[in-house]
């Protein structure tokens, strides 16, 4: 039996966003249901009314055009009251229900304080896990199988067991790719963009010189990512720049206004990390790809306390009126880097 239920990993405290996400995603894809989302636990469970449509809605879902889901996967009831001298066994016996083949296995946790207590619980359980699959005759890594498997503690004794297809989900556990802070960067923000490229445009390289414009760029984090991929980059905002970055020949330093700024020629990407309302970070985006300054645009949406998805439903709806109603491909992510923010890349089809 395909199991039914989606659990999707969020960042604390954006559970509501994701429930609101996914119902309106699985309405779409005519699948009526309810979200189990406790504020700030760090998961939500979509559950069909109808569990056979729940499966069908897990198999077409398409987890890259997901905001606020670090990871979707797809799972039966949550395994409670696991016999705390034998937490292993029913474990196997729900992976066994999913398959007899994945790619990998891999034991997770919600990303809060109460998920890092968890952690130290859990992770002890993964090689009698291994053995006792191995013995159920359970294959953990089959380069060639398609789903992954997932062991999601939610309590001392408690877990969902399910699947993520490898080519429809995060290619990190937990949804989190760990990333180190780069030495030469003159901010922690410079991880945003860095993830914002995986995401977005995994294994892309540019042909060095390729032209960038940076909107509000200081101190640089941003970039001496652009930097690092062999970009000639335009750095505009009027506080002060990295001298080391400066110092790199690539970067030009523009004090300007991004919202006034105009490239004497257009570039290949613009990126844009300004503190602004996110319908007018929206609507720039959409006038650089509209006016043909950019061809692609990688740009973060600050949101506002209250009303957030209904505000990037918003922001959606701006840059689809402002580029004619189509022609263009958008992608929007809370990246594990964000935090009260999500990160768009948006392009000319
Ligand atoms: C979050 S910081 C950018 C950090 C940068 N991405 C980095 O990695 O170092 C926001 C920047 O936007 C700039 N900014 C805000 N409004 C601006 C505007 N209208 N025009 C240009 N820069 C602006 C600020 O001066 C500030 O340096």
């Amino acid at each position: 039996m395909a199991p039914s239920h989606l659990l999707l990993y969020c960042r604390a405290g954006f559970e509501r966003e994701c429930a609101q996400e996914i119902t309106v995603a699985a309405a779409g894809m005519g699948v009526e249901g309810f979200v189990k989302a406790r504020p700030d636990s760090g998961f939500a469970v979509f559950q069909a009314h109808q569990a056979a449509m729940g499966a069908e809605l897990g198999e077409h879902l398409d987890f890259s055009r997901l905001v606020f889901p670090r990871q979707l996967v797809r799972t039966g009831e949550l395994l409670a009251a696991l016999p705390e001298g034998d937490r292993v066994t029913p474990i196997v016996a729900a992976a066994r229900a999913l398959g007899t083949a994945f790619a990998s296995l891999w034991l997770e946790m919600p990303d809060t304080n109460d998920g890092k207590a968890l952690a130290s619980l859990a992770k002890p359980l993964l090689p009698h896990l291994e053995r006792a699959l191995a013995k159920a005759g359970v294959a953990i890594d089959d380069a060639e199988a398609p789903e992954r498997l997932h062991v999601f503690f939610v309590g001392g004794r408690a877990c969902y067991v399910g699947l993520s297809a490898t080519t429809n989900g995060s290619a990190w556990p937990m949804g989190i790719p760990r990333l180190r802070m780069p030495s030469g960067a003159p901010s922690r923000s410079t991880l945003k963009l860095a993830e914002a490229f995986l995401a977005f445009l995994p294994g892309r390289t540019f042909e060095p010189g390729t032209t960038a414009v940076d909107l509000g760029a200081a101190p640089g984090g941003w970039s001496w990512q652009l930097v690092q991929r062999g970009f000639m980059v335009t750095a505009v905002d009027n506080g002060p720049m990295d001298a080391a970055l400066l110092d790199s020949g690539q970067v030009r330093h523009r004090r300007d206004d991004g919202f006034h700024y105009r490239p004497p020629e257009p570039v290949a990407l613009m990126v844009c990390d300004m503190v602004e309302s996110p319908s007018r970070i929206a609507r720039l985006a959409a006038s650089w790809i509209a006016q043909g300054w950019c061809r692609e645009a990688i740009f973060n949406l600050k949101l506002p306390m209250k009303k957030r998805w209904e505000e990037l439903e918003r922001c959606r709806g701006l840059i689809d009126e402002d580029l004619g109603g189509g022609g263009y491909f958008l992608r929007m992510k809370q990246l594990y880097h964000d935090r009260e923010e999500v990160t768009a890349y948006l392009a000319r089809r």
